[in-house]
This record gives C-alpha cells, sequence and structure tokens, in this order.
C-alpha cells in the first residue's frame, strides 16, 4: 500500500481526503507524527500533539452502498480495540459509535469522512486518533476528566511502531471478514466491546436531546433506544453520553 508518512500536517483526514481526490488507491495511509489542526466529530478539534499518539487516516473504497458505510467506522473501532488488546493486554470499551475508553475516558475517536453519488460511494476516508503515549499536561484541563491515553491507563511508555502494525493488521483483517460475510461478525464482536448496550444514555443528535435505555445495533450499525414510553428510536449519528 502507498504509505504516506510526515512530521507534521494540518490534518491527516484532509491530506488523505486530498489524495483519494487524485485517485490514491484503496488502502493508501497517511501518518503524521503531529498535526496543527487535528478534526474530530461533530466539528470538534483533535489534539494531536507531536509524537505521542497514532494519528493516521486511511483510504478505502469500499464497493458498497453509501448507507452501509457507517458500519465502517464500527468495523474500525473493532480493529483498534483487537490491536491495543494485542499489545498491551489493555481491555478496552467502546461506545457507540466508535469511541474507545478505559474507564471511561476517551483514549481513541474515529472520524470516517466520505465522498458519494447517488448509490455509489468514491472513497472513504478513515481516520484514527490514538492517544498512546500522551501525558497529563499535554490534554487542556477540560479535557482531564474526559480523555487519556494508553501510557496514563498502562503507567508505562507504549512503542508507537508494534502499535501501528498491529492496527493495520487487524483492521485489514476486519474488513476481508467484512468484504465475505457482511456485517454480522463485525456486530457480534462490536457489541462484546460495547459499554453502551443495557445503559441508561442520551444522545445528541443535531438539535435533538433523546434520553433512554440503549437496546441495541441493528443490522446497520445504528443504535436503538428505548425511551420512557417504550418508544424504539434509531440513530444515525449522534453523541452518546452514559448516565448511570
Ligand atoms: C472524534 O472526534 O472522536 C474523532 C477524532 C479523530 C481524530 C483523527 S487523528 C487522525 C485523523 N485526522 C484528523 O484530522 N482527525 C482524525
Amino acid at each position: 500500500r502507498p504509505f504516506y508518512y510526515y512530521e507534521e500536517v494540518g490534518s491527516t483526514n484532509q491530506v488523505a481526503k486530498d489524495l483519494a481526490e487524485q485517485g490514491a488507491p484503496h488502502g493508501a495511509a497517511v501518518l503524521a507524527e503531529g498535526q496543527t489542526s487535528g478534526r474530530g466529530r461533530l466539528g470538534r478539534g483533535w489534539l494531536s500533539p507531536a509524537g505521542k499518539g497514532i494519528w493516521l487516516s486511511l483510504v478505502l473504497r469500499p464497493r458498497v452502498a453509501p448507507w452501509q458505510l457507517p458500519q465502517l467506522s464500527l468495523l474500525a473501532a473493532v480493529g483498534v480495540a483487537s490491536a491495543i488488546k494485542e499489545i498491551t493486554g489493555l481491555e478496552v470499551g467502546i461506545k457507540w459509535p466508535n469511541d474507545i475508553l478505559s474507564r471511561g475516558k476517551k483514549l481513541c475517536g474515529i472520524l470516517t469522512e466520505m465522498r458519494a453519488e447517488v448509490e455509489i460511494t468514491q472513497y472513504v476516508i478513515l481516520g484514527i486518533g490514538l492517544n498512546v503515549n500522551l501525558d497529563i499536561e499535554d490534554f487542556t484541563r477540560d479535557l482531564w476528566p474526559l480523555a487519556t491515553s494508553l501510557k496514563l491507563e498502562l503507567g508505562w511508555e507504549v512503542p508507537r511502531l508494534p502499535l501501528l502494525q498491529s492496527l493495520l493488521y487487524h483492521l485489514e483483517g476486519w474488513y476481508q471478514i467484512w468484504e465475505k460475510e457482511g456485517f454480522v461478525p463485525v456486530r457480534e464482536s462490536w457489541k462484546k466491546a460495547s459499554v453502551t448496550l443495557g445503559r441508561l444514555v442520551k444522545v445528541e443528535a443535531g438539535n435533538e436531546v433523546y434520553e433512554g435505555r440503549a437496546i441495541d445495533i441493528d443490522g446497520e450499525g445504528r443504535l436503538l433506544v428505548e425511551g420512557a414510553d417504550h418508544t424504539l428510536r434509531r440513530f444515525t449519528y449522534g453523541e452518546v453520553t452514559l448516565r448511570i
């Protein structure tokens, strides 16, 4: 696969998008030591200090319809969780759709961006931000209760190269399973690692705020939430806050 490595970029997702527009093939990878304007989900930023994390974006050209793409971000979360487990032994949880948590704090975020025309997916950019060796001073104070790193969780510095190799290996493995067998095995593995299902949650999607119990994810990866009046709501995107 073509591999692009940078000391510093604005956002690896933006670099990957530009490459995809210029025809970069499926599997092309963009990695940077540091990002000056890392992007997060829902219009937020992403803290990306140099040398402390894995800031990675992959160009994917899946042969599926655009509406199946949310499955890919759940797949990515499953791949990241497998790599963390393999290299560090740490058991992490996944908060819908694809936040990786340890002790309730965020270790890794995933941002998928895509270009699709009616019924045809042109490309998907899968952006992964994994907090590997960030120290507490690397986070702004407002993030202290919300964010963490592998080093903070484990008490030791985690070598990034083996972790990156394992990450690419597991992502590719899960991608192949998804291509051959569809979403069923991915969904199963996602559910095992889920810290969302069964919990009371608040979901913020657009202008709407909905509270209820997270029941399941459906065959597309959408979150099913049951409200107090027993009506079911399905969410394709949104920000989940775990209640109790
Ligand atoms: C989130 O908000 O949870 C998603 C964060 C995604 C961050 C990664 S870091 C590599 C890639 N480049 C970006 O600008 N964002 C993603």
